[in-house]
């Protein structure tokens, strides 16, 4: 499967939102943290920002909601344009008719587990699932360090996906740099989220294909 790589906004100037999309043309997707100082302890940005953001650029938006009630809110991030709407496994009360929203309403429909959810009991929702996105750090904040006992689950959510016909992608979270981009491939994850080690780079674009080329040589 081809390597995707979504540099997350959280790391970039929100005053410059346009220009900070416009330094990564080659990234796959846009990593856009929604977090409501409830599912979290932070606050970040929400539905305003994502529709502006959509008409400042043609990179897909990949909206990754870290708030309490994803089942109110999800249906709105695909209307607003997000080409992904991930939710949280912790936090949806109906996740079944979540996901089934948010692809009625035309995106790709994820499911995003902290790490320590075990992803075994998800097992019967991959169905219903166009991406399942693996925390590789607690959920809340930019730069933390990438937790390496979250790979063992990477691999056996790759197993799994594999049982069930290897359609769906397998996201990484959390501390993915030039340094652990490897582990995660190599563990099977296909699609990278990096913030800091994208926006914190002199030059955010090189920085997003030396992290492809890195996922590339592992991803076999
Ligand atoms: C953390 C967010 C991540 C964060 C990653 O809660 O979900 O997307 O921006 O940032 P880095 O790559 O700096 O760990
Ligand atoms: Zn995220």
């Amino acid at each position: 499967m081809a390597v995707q790589i979504s540099p997350s906004i959280l790391a970039a100037d929100f005053a410059r939102l346009a220009d900070e999309a416009a330094a990564v043309p080659n990234a796959d997707w846009l990593h856009v943290d929604v977090m409501d100082y409830h599912f979290v302890p932070n606050l970040t940005i929400g539905l305003p920002v994502v529709e502006a953001l959509r008409k400042a650029t043609s990179t897909p938006l990949d909206c990754h909601l870290m708030i309490a009630d994803p089942d109110r809110w999800a249906p709105q991030y695909a209307e607003a344009g997000a080409g992904s709407v991930t939710i949280h496994a912790e936090a949806a009360k109906g996740p079944i008719r979540t996901l089934r929203e948010i692809r009625a309403l035309g995106a790709r429909a994820g499911l995003a587990l902290n790490p320590a959810t075990p992803v075994e009991p998800y097992e019967d929702l991959l169905g219903e699932v166009d991406m399942l996105l693996l925390m590789t750090v607690e959920p809340g904040f930019g730069g933390q360090k990438f937790l390496d006992g979250v790979l063992p689950k990477v691999r056996r959510a790759r197993e799994m996906i594999r049982r069930h016909g290897g359609r769906i992608w397998l996201q990484v979270d959390g501390g993915v740099d030039a340094g652990t981009i490897e582990r995660c491939a190599d563990a099977g994850a296909d699609v990278f989220v990096a913030g800091s080690a994208v926006y914190g780079a002199s030059d955010p674009a090189s920085a997003v294909d030396a992290l492809r080329a890195a996922a590339d040589a592992r991803n076999v």
